[in-house]
């Protein structure tokens, strides 16, 4: 391992290998993420903030906390180190397939259950902030339009840091997160703040009702029981190892219905497990009938 890279730029917090170590051992066993030598700058600069906020003096007695209160501590810990990078209609390919293709295909094929409509569940699956889940939610509104009152349809949107998932709750963006956004959708599902929110916009009650947002960790246990129609599993499972990635394929495709579409991040692979899948498009996958 590399010396401390941050030797001479910051002397008062300095962080040893066997923090360093130790940290990373944490991550891995709370979260699934994989961090190495070259996520080290990233490791320090983002735990700097906790460790003076904390006013500690050094890593050592941070990773003591963790060890002492890791139950308390572990939550705040998590937030710091996640990267929660996403974007309204990232990867668009999987909107325009679902808005043109599957919801269209689910539509005519669908019958309707014991309570009068015909059931859709979508899982957000790592939903950061809300713009992925909201996106869903405006492609499904944008497939079904008036059709949709006929219809049990839910998305479910889910993260393991619970900061992301509260501003994915409170649904309001600056308004440059929905720049690249037609004037349509804007209009159509956006409002706009008064006064000193006025550089921010809400989104409409009617996407935020198909949505429930709820903290979960994917390397826990899954509370959900019925099937999904679609997963949207998006550069997350990148951060995680092999081992990691293989068992939460078998679970993805546990839950999800026969045919039913997996989406995964613009770098990710099924690897071994692409065998149970049908390749139907770039990083868009379907579960065998
Ligand atoms: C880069 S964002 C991806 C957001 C969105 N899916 C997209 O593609 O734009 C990765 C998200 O995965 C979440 N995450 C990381 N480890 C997780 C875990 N073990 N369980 C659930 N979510 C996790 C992070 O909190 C973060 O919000």
């Amino acid at each position: 391992m590399k010396p401390n890279s941050q030797n001479g730029r910051d002397k008062a917090v300095r962080l040893s290998d066997d923090d360093f170590a130790f940290i990373c051992d944490f991550v891995y066993q709370s979260t699934g993420i994989v961090l190495n030598d070259n996520k080290r700058e990233m490791v320090y600069r983002r735990l700097t903030r906790i460790v003076r906020e904390r006013k500690l003096n050094s890593f050592s007695d941070y990773c003591q906390l963790l060890k002492q209160q890791g139950a308390q501590e572990k939550d705040y810990f998590i937030n710091a180190i996640t990267t929660n990078l996403t974007s309204f209609f990232r990867e668009q390919h999987h909107f325009d397939y679902l808005v043109n293709e599957e919801l269209p295909r689910l539509m005519a094929e669908k019958t309707v259950q014991a309570n009068g409509k015909k059931r859709l569940r979508i899982w957000s699956s790592a939903s950061s902030t809300g713009e992925e889940p909201y996106s869903i939610a405006i492609s499904v509104l944008e497939a079904m339009q008036e059709q949709l009152s006929s219809w049990d349809a839910k998305i479910l949107a889910t993260d393991i840091d619970s900061n992301v998932l509260a501003a994915g709750k409170a649904g309001i963006y600056e308004d440059r997160r929905i720049e690249s956004l037609s004037e349509k959708f804007k209009q159509r599902y956006f409002h706009r703040g008064v006064g000193k929110n006025s550089s921010n916009v809400r989104v409409d009650k009617k996407l935020s009702d198909l949505i429930t947002f709820k903290q979960l960790n994917l390397l826990h246990e899954w509370p959900m029981k019925g099937e999904f129609d679609v997963i949207f599993c998006r550069n997350v499972i990148i951060y995680f190892d092999k081992p990691t990635q293989q068992e939460l394929f078998t679970r993805y495709y546990d839950l999800l219905k026969p045919g039913g579409l997996l989406m995964l991040g613009h770098s990710e692979n099924l690897g071994e497990f692409q065998q149970h899948f049908n390749t139907i498009g770039r990083t868009m996958f379907r579960k065998s009938k």
